[in-house]
């Protein structure tokens, strides 16, 4: 769902917030440990964001867990991360079902082993109904994957016949990337200082405020996240438009 020029210039809240939770390694760094607890201790930031945004009753929280191009890391950390993402699984199933969260998760899933699949597919079925925050963990994710993915899907419907090509468009692009049916991101943010979008979302990120906080990620949480929220209700929020025609609007 793309965003459109019937939104409101000054949003109090965002409906879909998107994270870049970076700066593990350096927090655990800072305290002489193995990169390993900082990851350990993302997963505590990643419970208060989550209680903020069910307090604050955000639609979708979208967090980039691991990314395609994470595959690269030392062996250890990749299976520690992936044994850290089936343990938290694991662990906040029921919790996040008891708060009517619906989980979902994006990304090519087919490189994942067989145990992780399970785990994601039993909790996905679990919370399938929820009707209180979408939470999207992007896990192998990237957003030229994205869009690679959408392009071959389209391209196969053109050579089968299905379509023409004169029925490409922005929204049909759209409807075959991952979220299709969300609104499109209105806040980003990436903590640890870093300026890059390093492949996250893309295309839905055309319009999305972006927030960056020097804070590590295990440093994050609910009070963090307000800072976030309190820069977002200044921005006005324009979609190509002049100033003068947002404002006659609301
Ligand atoms: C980036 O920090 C973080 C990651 C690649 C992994 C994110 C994972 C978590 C926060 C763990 C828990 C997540 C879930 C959803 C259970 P970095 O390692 O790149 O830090 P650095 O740049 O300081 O080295």
């Amino acid at each position: 769902m793309s965003s459109n020029s019937t939104q409101p210039a000054f949003q109090l809240l965002p409906r879909h917030i998107a994270i870049i939770m970076d700066g593990n390694g350096r927090w655990a760094k800072k305290k002489f440990l193995p990169r390993l607890a900082g990851h350990k201790a993302g997963v505590e930031a990643v419970q208060q964001t989550v209680k903020r945004c069910v307090e604050k009753k955000i639609e979708v929280l979208t967090l980039f867990a691991f990314s395609s191009e994470n595959w690269r890391r030392p062996q250890e950390e990749v299976s520690y991360l992936m044994q850290l993402f089936i343990n938290a699984l694991k662990n906040e199933a029921k919790k996040l079902h008891e708060q009517n969260i619906q989980l979902r998760v994006i990304g090519d899933r087919t490189r994942f082993d067989e145990k992780l699949r399970q785990q994601i597919d039993e909790v996905e079925n679990l919370t399938a109904n929820n009707t209180g925050l979408k939470l999207l963990l992007a896990t192998n994710y990237g957003g030229q994957w994205d869009i690679t993915q959408a392009v071959q899907r389209i391209a196969a419907k053109i050579e089968s016949g299905a379509i023409s090509s004169l029925a490409v468009t922005d929204e049909l692009i759209q409807q075959h990337l991952s979220f299709a049916d969300l609104p499109d991101p209105d806040l980003f943010i990436r903590t640890s200082g870093e300026l890059r979008i390093s492949n996250f979302i893309l295309w839905q990120l055309a319009y999305t405020e972006l927030y960056f906080s020097d804070v590590l990620w295990p440093d994050f949480n609910g009070d963090e996240l307000d800072r976030a929220f309190a820069f977002f209700t200044t921005r006005e929020r324009r979609f190509g438009c002049t100033s003068e025609q947002v404002t006659q609007r609301i």
